[in-house]
């Protein structure tokens, strides 16, 4: 490869097309989600005001802090690139008056597209990613946490088989809860100080509850004695957080109360939860999301309570990937043209073929000085997995045939008429 070649931004993949059809399929099986669940599809750009992420993301957090595509534009105005729905979605809402016009509007939206934070790319880390967000507006009760949870069952067990994926479950309670576990955390790690390296040691002051999904194993043994978060908070977040469980129970979800989901985004309150799957290593949360009923007023509109997640579409294509339902793809036939006549007769049938079966996907090949019937074939059968080629030369032109050849098959070559070749295509064209 020649020196001279631009190559793409360090964790900014490109997707290439094997991949694009399996997330097409996947697109699909989300559109009927959201449809059967009534959730509105909503746009959004990729461009911010960089204050909007300030204010929700927190100016504190790492993402805020370290992780944001930032410039002035023109103007002198700061922007940056969005890392992620959650504020976008609820700035839009309350731009356009979605959830709040003289009374609360219950709404449910969902999103998808490319988020950007200049992380350390690794597996499942990138600096470009992309995202399928789902957001309720309006609704304080415990059934739509449960239903959000359930969506995500329905999508990640039912529709995509995935066997190994488990739900991790917490509550963070309140604002004055989160104050007062920050401050029996520090109280419980003062006589393990020396056992602190110095980033754990500053977390430790500027926000002790990050400290709970550390993935340094000396940090989470030292945790396993903290006295759990559901004994310290009220009374409020702790009922709502057990009959939560209790309505899991009912519909058989299973999940697993995990202490160290604290969620590194400031805007959370009570449920917070992650599906994580363990074969994806170290980055093994697929999805992440919770309660955030402080946001919308935070950002600038009247107190509306509010709740939603988000998956990583990367981490869930890697587990998707051998899934034969998604990588279905719809049959593909060769369409060979070797006729010298000048005419576009052979491209008039062709056309035609296309007119009527709408659920085939056909490739025109034209075989001409620079290329051989034998290169066409082998195109067909390696490149594009072809069940068929059709063959169109001036003799098939002129006695109104074509040549049929069956790849993967030991059956001859043969010539047929329009109506055998019919007979062939409408059968997969339905099948
Ligand atoms: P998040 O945990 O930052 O939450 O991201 C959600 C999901 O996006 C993660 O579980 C992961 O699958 C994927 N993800 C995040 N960062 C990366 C990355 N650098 N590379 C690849 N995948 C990544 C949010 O973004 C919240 N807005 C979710 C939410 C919606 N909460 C309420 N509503």
């Amino acid at each position: 490869m020649s020196d001279k070649l631009i190559k793409s931004i360090k964790g900014i993949n490109d997707i290439l097309p094997e991949d694009v059809e399996i997330l097409q399929n996947l697109e699909k099986v989300i559109y009927n989600i959201a449809n059967q669940y009534c959730i509105s599809e909503i746009r959004l750009p990729l461009l911010e005001k960089t204050e909007l992420f300030k204010r929700s993301i927190g100016i504190g957090s790492e993402i805020v802090e370290k992780e944001m595509y930032t410039f002035e534009d023109n103007n002198g105005e700061l922007i940056s690139l969005r890392p992620e729905g959650t504020a976008s979605c609820v700035r839009c809402a309350l731009e356009n008056n979605l959830i709040y016009d003289r009374g609360i509007k219950k709404k449910k939206y969902w999103y998808h597209g490319p988020m950007f934070r200049y992380e350390n790319p690794q597996r499942g880390r990138f600096r470009q990613f992309y995202q399928f967000g789902f957001e309720y507006f309006g609704f304080s009760n415990i059934d739509n946490d449960v239903e959000l949870i359930s969506l995500c069952k329905r999508l990640f067990i039912s529709k995509l088989d995935l066997t190994n994926i488990k739900l991790h479950i917490n509550s963070i309670g309140n604002k004055e809860d989160r104050v007062k576990y920050a401050e029996t955390i520090s109280t419980f790690l003062k006589k393990y100080k020396n056992d602190l390296n110095q980033i754990q040691k500053n977390t430790l002051v500027r926000n002790p509850m990050r400290l709970l999904d550390s993935k340094d194993k000396k940090i989470q043994n030292i945790l396993t004695d903290l006295p759990k978060f559901i004994n310290v908070m009220s009374d409020h977040s702790r009922v709502r957080f057990e009959s939560i469980l209790e309505k899991l129970d009912e519909l058989k979800i299973k999940y697993y109360v995990d202490n160290s989901i604290v969620r590194g985004l400031d805007y959370y309150n009570d449920t917070v939860f992650e599906w994580k799957h363990s074969s994806l290593g170290s980055q093994d949360a697929v999805c992440a999301g919770g309660r955030y009923d402080e946001l919308v007023k935070e950002i600038g509109g009247v107190s509306v309570p509010a709740m939603g997640f988000a998956f990583g579409v990367e981490r869930l294509l890697d587990l998707i990937r051998d899934n034969k339902k998604l990588s279905y793809t719809r049959p593909r036939i060769l369409l060979i043209n070797i006729s010298k006549e000048n005419s576009y007769k052979y491209f008039l049938k062709f056309e035609e073929l296309r007119d009527k079966y709408h659920a085939i996907k056909f490739y025109n090949y034209n075989v001409d000085e620079n290329s051989s019937l034998r290169a066409a074939l082998q195109f067909g059968s390696k490149n594009l997995n072809c069940k068929y080629a059709v063959i169109i030369g001036d003799s098939e032109l002129s006695d109104n045939l074509y040549t049929l050849k069956e790849f993967h098959a030991k059956n001859e070559d043969k010539k047929i008429s329009q109506n055998e070749l019919d007979k062939i295509l409408k059968d997969i064209n339905n099948g």
